[in-house]
């Protein structure tokens, strides 16, 4: 039988306090768990055809680690930074030091909340962002990741 091409992998990446998806201001982030979030992109996933695999941390530091390490087997990250969208250097310099594509994500619109939510740290090196579509921001980003990559495989990106 010939060899399959290598599937393409996407890193998820959570941020501060996302473990406290389903119990943290509901009214703004929903009912769902990460688990359940976590399960979904990894089920479309399989049925985009891509490889999911999903971490949170609540340190800055354990981020940036993981940030590193992943680098070495995904092809682009989908990263839901929490607060540390506003503050960290430290966490853009690592997703662009690793230079993998990623995609912001947000589960709240953040344009449509406090000042100091409306600058990102990211977004300006992010292929895009998506930002108020609850928890299905994550899986919308995930389409739009794993088209970026097959377009660019295809050599049809813009
Ligand atoms: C968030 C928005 C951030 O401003 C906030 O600090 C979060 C979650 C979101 O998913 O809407 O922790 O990234």
């Amino acid at each position: 039988m010939a060899a399959q091409p290598e599937a393409l992998r996407i890193g998820v990446v959570h941020g501060p306090n996302l473990n406290l998806l389903g119990r943290r201001e509901p009214e703004v982030y929903g009912r769902g768990t990460l688990a359940q979030v976590d399960a979904a992109l990894v089920r479309l996933g399989a049925e985009l055809g891509v490889a999911v695999e999903c971490f949170q941390a609540n340190g800055e530091g354990a981020l940036v680690d993981h940030v590193h390490s992943a680098a070495e087997r995904v092809d682009a990250f989908i990263v839901n930074a929490g607060a540390y969208t506003h503050t960290s250097i430290a966490l853009r310099d690592a997703l662009i030091g690793v230079a993998r594509p990623f995609v912001e994500v947000h589960v709240s619109n953040v344009y449509a909340r406090e000042p100091f939510r409306h600058h990102s740290y990211l977004a300006d090196r992010a292929v895009g962002v998506v930002s108020g579509f609850g928890l299905n921001s994550y899986l919308l980003a995930l389409r739009a990741v794993a088209e970026h990559l097959h377009d660019d495989a295809r050599g049809v990106s813009a």
